[in-house]
């Protein structure tokens, strides 16, 4: 699968980057007209504002009026056609965030590469300086044609983004390249340039699991042993990341829960528990961010009953939990790990240690004794670590500095 289809195919329903943005699609003459209307329906239904532009070629496929209801807008073709209030290729190319033409015939291909403007289409190109979008369909040999070979290199060299024509079943009956790719797919490149235009949501396309708060683990029926944390820097991280544009999955352990709108929560409890509960979406992530606090014991043979007290000592057999931080680093495969540590003491070769013995990709440390780091509080007063750099942040807010975690793994 093409890896902008991947990203995209993440990039959640919800987040409808194509609302509101206006679309001018120029369609020429070829066989893939009549998925247009298909396309032009899936945009419409993202609330994207559409015009269209059709050469006469493309009129012998599909007519204007089935454009006009599937994308609610009206069809341009003739270039003098009402010019007496305004000249309308001008006014297209000012009014597009983005020129899509699909399918992109050879010969419209020819034309634009060597700057010909002789109908409305190629006239708005030529008179339009943003981003633009080609989708090729075509005959095999046509699209291996030296010319259409060296004129789509040419406009890629002058800044077109060329969504490859995929190899298939061809109206002319023969197996090979130059089908154009499927609406669907389509629209997925399209938000996802959208997406990645739009800097507030630079985080788009990535799947984020981060974990907050401590776990616990049960001594007796009433009993536990658990960490301090409030859980603070997760969510916040995870709500930053959120805000950016990235699908979170937060795996949080029991605190007082903050609001995390359009966040999938999962709500552990013990250390096994939020391993378990991350391993469920480790595979398909991009990144892990530890920010919890797992108890590093448990006890090894809990009571399901409350220990009555009977005036003697209580001896607790503590067993090492799975250090969840590390089984993630040994299991991973492209995703960027990012660990804390909470020390009192030689925070930073602690910290070192830890980035090494543990395979992690970033390291954030904070010393909790640091007026104002640590527990409870809303600032944070870390180090981030990597394998070449030690990096000493100044005192922030808890939302500062969680973008700044989230700009490393950008
Ligand atoms: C049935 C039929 C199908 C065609 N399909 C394609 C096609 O898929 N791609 C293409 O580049 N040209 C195709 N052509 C040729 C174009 O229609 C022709 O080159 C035309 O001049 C393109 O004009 P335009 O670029 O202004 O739309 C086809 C022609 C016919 C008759």
């Amino acid at each position: 699968m093409k890896s902008w289809k991947e990203k995209s195919a993440r990039m959640s329903e919800e987040l409808n980057v194509l609302a509101g943005k206006n679309i001018l699609i120029g369609v020429t003459g070829g066989i893939a007209c009549y998925k247009i209307l298909e396309l032009c329906s899936r945009l419409k239904k993202k609330n994207a504002n559409l015009k269209i532009i059709e050469t006469a070629a493309a009129k012998e496929f599909i007519k204007p009026a089935a454009f006009e209801t599937m994308g609610k807008c009206k069809v341009y073709s003739d270039l003098f056609e009402g010019t007496n209030d305004q000249v309308h290729h001008i006014e297209l190319a000012r009014w597009a965030d983005i020129f899509l033409i699909a399918p992109a015939s050879a010969n419209t291909i020819a034309k634009m590469a060597n700057g010909i403007a002789d109908n409305f289409l190629t006239s708005t190109y030529l008179a339009y300086d943003k981003d633009l979008i080609l989708a090729p369909a075509m005959n095999t040999v046509m699209l291996h044609n030296k010319a259409t070979i060296k004129n789509l290199q040419t406009l890629a060299d002058y800044g077109a983004m060329i969504i490859q024509p995929e190899t298939g079943m061809l109206a002319c009956n023969t197996i090979g390249d130059g089908r154009m790719e499927e609406p669907e797919n389509i629209v997925m490149y399209l938000e996802e340039f959208f997406a990645s235009k739009d800097s507030n949501l630079d985080l788009a396309g990535k799947k984020i699991i981060v974990s907050a708060g401590p776990t616990i683990e049960p001594i007796d029926y009433v009993r536990y042993i658990t960490n301090r944390s409030s859980g603070k820097m997760g969510y916040n991280i995870a709500n930053e990341a959120r805000r950016r544009g990235a699908e979170v999955i937060l795996v949080s352990g029991p605190v007082n829960p903050m609001d995390t709108p359009g966040i999938t929560k999962i709500e552990v409890k013990t250390n096994e528990d939020m391993q378990n509960a991350i391993d469920e979406h480790f595979a398909s992530s991009d990144v892990l961010i530890m920010a919890a606090a797992p108890v590093d014991y448990k006890v090894a043979n809990p009571s399901d009953k409350k220990i009555k007290k009977n005036g003697s000592n209580l001896d607790l057999n503590l067993v090492e939990n799975v250090d969840i931080v590390k089984y993630f680093a040994d299991k991973k495969d492209e995703q960027t790990i990012v660990g804390f540590a909470a020390e009192t003491d030689d925070l930073i070769d602690n910290a070192k240690a830890k980035l090494e013995s543990k395979g992690l990709d970033y390291i954030i440390a904070n010393n909790l004794k640091d007026e104002g780091a640590g527990f409870d509080v809303d600032t944070n007063l870390v180090s981030i670590i990597s394998k070449d750099q030690v990096k000493n942040l100044d005192l922030m807010k808890k939302t500062e500095l969680a973008n700044v975690i989230l700009d490393l793994i950008r």
